[in-house]
């Protein structure tokens, strides 16, 4: 009699913990339906931490949709560009916020060459293919899983890039972890693994404005970006093969300048860029890569990555013409990226560090958006 109801006391004590820890995930992680893309459901999921504050998340494209800070008074916003519904995310910009692969940035003539083959991708961008080529990562529905033991919110993306999707050779294994800690940073983990030689090259591809998203444009966003040199590029965005030095021209950002102070420069690679994007060669000398300082509302954004480029945007192609969350128009230069990576083109230049990623291999990499206020 006594072991039964030791046993019973056991069992409910069991039961009891497993549902603590799963309102605890529920607390932390909320998943609800966004929509349906090529049969497979659409999550929208919403993290939020110890702060009280919230990103939401979509396993569309593993894209960034809300990112909500306060500013220096406490009044929150949301400061990453994107859309409330699944169909305007569908029909919208296809990078506000996404996980791009598997060759983020541009391959020239959508050609490469691995082991004596010449691989094509398709032509999406002038003569080029751009990230990843029209129906890469960013486009496809990402499988959703909540981590359960992270002390954190946290949600992993699992995605199974099949042999030769959008002309890539080998089965690509990604995944991207997001995890909200109760600091403001988005701590994004990606893995790559593959059965067959082949080049990859991850980012995201969120674009900010401290005012919050829609309100005005980034020009004074005061820009500290840990780089001595950038890789200039052609007519049609290509790395030259030069490597730059910034010092004594408007690509300098190791000391803060604003983003408009020097955009509009006569200044060959402004004209090339229609502005600033353009690959920074990081120093990686110091914890953190960018710092990005708003004065109006005091937000500041860090970002910190193991990778030895960034790719830095200013959203020179925004034109007014996407309404995004709250119905606010999104217009020209009313965004910034910071895109971690490799360079742009890396297959096609011997002399910039190598993106193969052979079989066995894995890929790991860590780049981490860091959200906080400064008061003066
Ligand atoms: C950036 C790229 C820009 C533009 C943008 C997408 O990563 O550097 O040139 O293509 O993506 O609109």
């Amino acid at each position: 009699m006594k072991r039964i109801l030791l046993l019973s006391l056991a069992l409910v004590s069991v039961i009891i913990i497993s549902c603590n820890q799963s309102t605890k995930t529920k607390e932390m992680v909320k998943k609800d339906v966004f929509g349906t893309h090529n049969g497979k459901e659409v999550y929208l999921l919403t993290l939020t931490n110890k702060a009280g504050n919230v990103i939401r998340l979509t396993n569309f494209g593993a894209k960034i949709n809300w990112i909500e800070v306060p500013d220096k008074n406490g009044k929150k916003d949301n400061i990453t560009l994107g859309y409330d519904s699944f169909e305007e995310t569908l029909k919208g910009d296809k990078y506000f916020g996404a996980v791009v692969g598997r060759f983020a940035n541009r391959i020239a003539n959508g050609k490469f060459t691995l082991d004596g083959v010449v691989y094509h991708t398709p032509l999406n961008d002038g003569p080029n293919t751009l990230h990843g080529g029209p129906l890469g990562w960013h486009s496809v529905v990402w499988n959703t899983e909540v981590v359960k033991d992270s002390k954190f919110p946290s949600v992993k993306f699992t995605y199974v890039s099949p042999d030769m999707e959008e002309g890539f050779p080998g089965k690509v294994d990604a995944s991207v972890t997001y995890t909200w800690t109760d600091n403001n940073e988005i701590v994004m983990d990606y893995t790559c693994t593959t059965d067959k030689k082949t080049i990859v090259n991850i980012t995201n591809h969120a674009y900010f404005n401290l005012h919050g998203a829609g309100n005005g444009d980034i020009l004074d966003h005061v820009v500290t970006l840990k780089a001595s040199a950038f890789t200039p590029v052609d007519s049609v965005m290509i790395p030259t093969g030069e490597i730059r030095q910034v010092a004594g021209t408007p690509f300098d950002f190791n000391t803060p300048h604003p983003i408009g102070e020097r955009i509009n420069d006569k200044y060959d690679q402004l004209k090339l860029g229609k502005g600033y994007d353009h690959n920074y060669i990081l120093d990686n000398k110091e914890e953190v890569d960018v710092t990005v300082y708003e004065p109006v509302s005091g937000r500041m954004l860090e970002v910190l990555t193991d990778q030895p480029g960034m790719q830095f945007y200013t959203g020179n192609f925004l034109d007014g013409t996407q309404i995004g969350h709250g119905g606010k128009v999104y217009k020209y230069r009313s965004g910034m990226c910071l895109e971690s990576g490799h360079y742009p083109d890396s297959p096609n230049h011997a002399d910039f560090p190598t993106t193969v990623l052979n079989a066995g291999e894995t890929l790991k990499s860590t780049t981490i958006y860091r959200f906080s206020v400064k008061s003066n």
